[in-house]
């Protein structure tokens, strides 16, 4: 029988969970609607917990909240983290690979070095902490796996083909995961979110509007809502909500599936 606690609201109660590029954007909304929804989570992050976010949100959840400074392109980083989580947290249900490198260029310019920190953070870093926490998720009685993707899995962008084609890959490792591993119960799925109004978002999207029309600072922004039908771009809590279904019992049938949420916007794209 799936269990669901709407009265509490506590959709995650007892779940221990790694939030990957946690401190900042969307990773940072997923971790602190988990921890309303009554989950331990720890962040992993390649950025300290600067102003001191992870450490405020433990203060306030009564220590549900745990950070280690993690790359998660470097594997025995990553396996030194999954051992921290279980110290601290005692096991692993879920884990949100959020964390993103944000590499953008042309197949012709783009140097090897360049290319490699796209795979190695976004498709690989993926991997690396899937496959380090595998043992503790076939322990967990309802463990999930989202993967963070984008509508870039699926579209073509100018200039983007480093980022688009890993975010593609992560699309076919969510599916091919999904397969491997749903005999242990694994529910394993991606998110596409398109323009999400985070700090990340806002400074690429200022520097990409230097190039293109320097006259109209913030003039990507009225661009980006226009391609939406909401008229306007999302909210990183917005995405949370999607990622807080989908690794609570309520998404218990759903496996394997990307799902996006852009206001509409790729349905609209010709
Ligand atoms: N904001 C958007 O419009 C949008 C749209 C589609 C998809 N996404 C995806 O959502 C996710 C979050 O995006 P965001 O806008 O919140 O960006 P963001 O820059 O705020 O967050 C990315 C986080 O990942 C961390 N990170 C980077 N490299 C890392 C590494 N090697 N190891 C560990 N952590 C690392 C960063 O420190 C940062 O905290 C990404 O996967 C991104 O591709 C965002």
């Amino acid at each position: 029988m799936i269990k669901q606690d709407f009265v509490t609201g506590m959709r995650l109660k007892k779940k221990k969970i790694i939030v990957t590029g946690g401190t900042s954007g969307i990773g940072l909304a997923i971790v602190s609607r988990f921890i309303q929804e009554g989950a331990t989570v720890l962040v992993a992050d390649i950025r300290e917990d600067l102003n001191g976010i992870i450490g405020n949100l433990a203060s306030s959840s009564g220590n549900r909240a745990h950070f280690r400074k993690t790359d998660v392109s470097d594997i025995a980083e990553v396996k030194e983290m999954v051992g921290y989580a279980i110290e601290v947290m005692g096991g692993v249900d879920s884990v949100v690979n959020n964390a993103a490198s944000f590499t953008f260029g042309e197949v012709d310019t783009l140097d090897y070095q360049r290319w490699m920190k796209a795979i190695s953070v976004n498709v690989i870093g993926t991997a690396n902490v899937c496959k380090s926490t595998l043992e503790y998720l076939k322990k967990s009685d309802h463990p999930t796996i989202t993967n963070i993707a984008s509508i870039s899995s699926f579209i073509a962008q100018a200039k983007s083909l480093p980022y688009n084609s890993t975010k593609g890959a992560i699309a076919q490792l969510t599916r091919c995961l999904a397969m491997d591993w749903g005999v242990y119960g694994i529910r394993v799925n991606g998110i596409c979110p398109g323009d999400i109004h985070t700090d990340g978002w806002y400074e690429r999207g200022i520097s990409r509007q230097k190039k293109i029309d320097p006259s109209d600072p913030e003039g990507f922004i009225q661009e980006a809502s226009s391609m939406s039908l909401m008229g306007r771009v999302g909210k990183p809590e917005e995405v949370a909500n999607l990622a807080l279904f989908l690794a609570s019992e309520e998404a218990s049938y759903i496996t394997g599936a990307m799902v996006v949420i852009d206001g509409g916007a790729t349905i609209a794209m010709n």
